[in-house]
């Protein structure tokens, strides 16, 4: 009899050849490498897939983040977004995002102390921030600084000891809000402020960047609450552009803080998580509601995006700025509301009724009202994509560990199609053809 239950393959025929083949599916992939049995000759190297942007390629498996862009979900270890941001805390959350399950009372107890007992750093590292221009960006500060605690923690080149991975994650979670504040206060000339262990992983934060003159900081508790949330809001979102950035470094085999770094130069990029700030920008460049049309027809035109907006996998409200938006309000509130936070809502308004941005389906994304609350609580604009990366180090910290266990990754290397020249010869300088040169516009930086 025939066998005619369903085959987890796909077949495809090669036109060039005739030859048909037999690719296994593997939880709705094929893999890449069987496409290389596909040649037209023996010495052809065999078919690649080719995806610049990886708009269709998985680098990875993971247990970590769920995503549905279509349908606005977003979950890490199985538990809504939602759910977290209403009834979790930061730590916590970043618990479970390394863990992979909640933790009990006591176990969350040794956790936060954990942290809190690591947030201090190196004495030298004052010198380090002291190196840094008056004027230089806190995210540039940051990504120097956090490459550099490499320097300070060789025992974190023991990557595969999982003893050593989970001090460097306690190590990295506790001391990145103090670089953060660091690398603010000496844009500020201000004096540093050592971590205050009674008060929250958040509070202390705060702390550290507003603390002057009084014995003891008391964080607003709403606006404290409100930067946790956002901190748990943005603590994953699976293979991002600086997430697969420290994989990719990551598979090198170097230690986590030298990973974390390049996770953090990549999230300083203005299409990633510097589009808070820009968001900001852009209001500003706008000035007032009624520009707004003007404006809007001016990215319909290809004069520059709509920041805040898009995004490469929610292709439905981002779940992320539901909550943000909620959260606006309520900060709003408490310190008054910013004339920004209306042309926000306007630009919203407008652009979810224009079949521009309908029919691309471009909602607001998590940096659309983020940048406003930041902005509300006394945060200047280049903070911003430090506050995204005190949040996503969880994250980062939970991909790389799965990264580092996983026995199927290896050195991340893609295949490129290389267009350039064939093989030339060398020839002597005296025998080149003489480029003929514009005086005029000669410029010897340009050459
Ligand atoms: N404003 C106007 N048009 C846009 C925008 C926007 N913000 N985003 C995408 N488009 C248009 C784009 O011009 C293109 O149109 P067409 O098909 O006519 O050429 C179409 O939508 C598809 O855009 P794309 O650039 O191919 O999409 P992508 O998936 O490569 O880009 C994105 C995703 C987030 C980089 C992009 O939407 C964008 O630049 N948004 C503004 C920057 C921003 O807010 N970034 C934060 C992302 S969320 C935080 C994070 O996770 O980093």
């Amino acid at each position: 009899m025939a066998d005619t239950s369903p085959r987890n393959s796909l077949t495809v025929t090669d036109n060039r050849t005739g030859l048909s083949y037999d690719i296994p599916i593997e939880q709705g992939a094929i893999r890449t490498l069987d496409l290389r049995q596909i040649k037209v000759s023996p010495e052809d190297f065999g078919l690649l897939g080719y995806d610049p942007g990886y708009f269709n390629t998985a680098s990875c498996k993971s247990s970590i983040t769920f995503l549905d862009g279509d349908k606005g979900i977003l979950r890490y270890r199985g538990y809504p977004i939602e759910q977290l941001a209403e009834k979790s805390t930061f730590l916590e959350t970043a618990y479970l995002l390394i863990k992979g399950v909640l933790p009990d009372k006591e176990r969350l107890a040794v956790w936060t102390y954990n942290i809190r007992h690591n947030t201090l750093t190196h004495a030298n590292m004052i010198k380090f921030m002291d190196g840094f221009r008056y004027d230089a960006h806190p995210m540039g500060i940051l990504v120097g600084t956090i490459g550099a605690l490499s320097t300070f923690y060789a025992d974190a080149k023991d990557i595969n000891n999982e003893e050593s991975r989970k001090l460097q994650v306690r190590r990295l979670i506790g001391k990145i809000p103090t670089l953060a504040a660091m690398s603010y206060r000496h844009s500020m000339g201000y004096p540093y402020v050592l971590p205050d262990d009674d008060l929250s992983y958040t509070g202390n934060f705060l702390s550290m960047m507003f603390k002057m003159t009084e014995m003891h900081y008391k964080p607003n508790l709403i606006l404290e609450h409100a930067l946790d949330v956002l901190f748990i809001l943005h603590a994953d979102h699976e293979q991002n552009c600086s997430t697969s950035a420290l994989r990719a470094v990551g598979s090198s085999g170097v230690d986590p803080y030298s990973a974390v770094a390049a996770g953090c130069a990549a999230l300083y990029g203005p299409l990633h998580g510097g589009a808070n700030e820009a968001v900001i920008h852009m209001l500003k460049k706008i000035g007032s509601i009624e520009n707004i049309p003007a404006f809007i027809k001016s990215v319909k035109e290809g004069e520059g995006r709509l920041m805040g907006f898009g995004h490469r996998v929610y292709k439905n409200y981002d779940p992320r700025a539901k909550i943000i938006k909620k959260i606006a309000f309520q900060v709003f509130e408490e310190t008054g509301r910013s004339p920004l936070l209306d042309m926000a809502l306007e630009l919203e308004r407008i652009a979810l009724e224009d079949d521009f941005f309908v029919s691309r389906k471009l909602y607001p994304n998590v940096d659309f009202y983020s940048g406003l609350i930041y902005q509300a609580m006394g945060f200047p604009l280049d903070m911003f994509p430090v506050l995204f990366a005190i949040g996503r180090v969880p994250g980062w910290l939970a991909q790389w560990t799965e990264h580092v266990q996983d026995p199927e990754q290896k050195i991340a290397r893609p295949r490129q199609i290389y267009l350039g020249e064939e093989q030339r010869d060398y020839t002597p300088i005296e025998q080149r053809p003489k480029n003929r040169i514009d005086e005029k516009k000669f410029d010897i930086c340009r050459l």
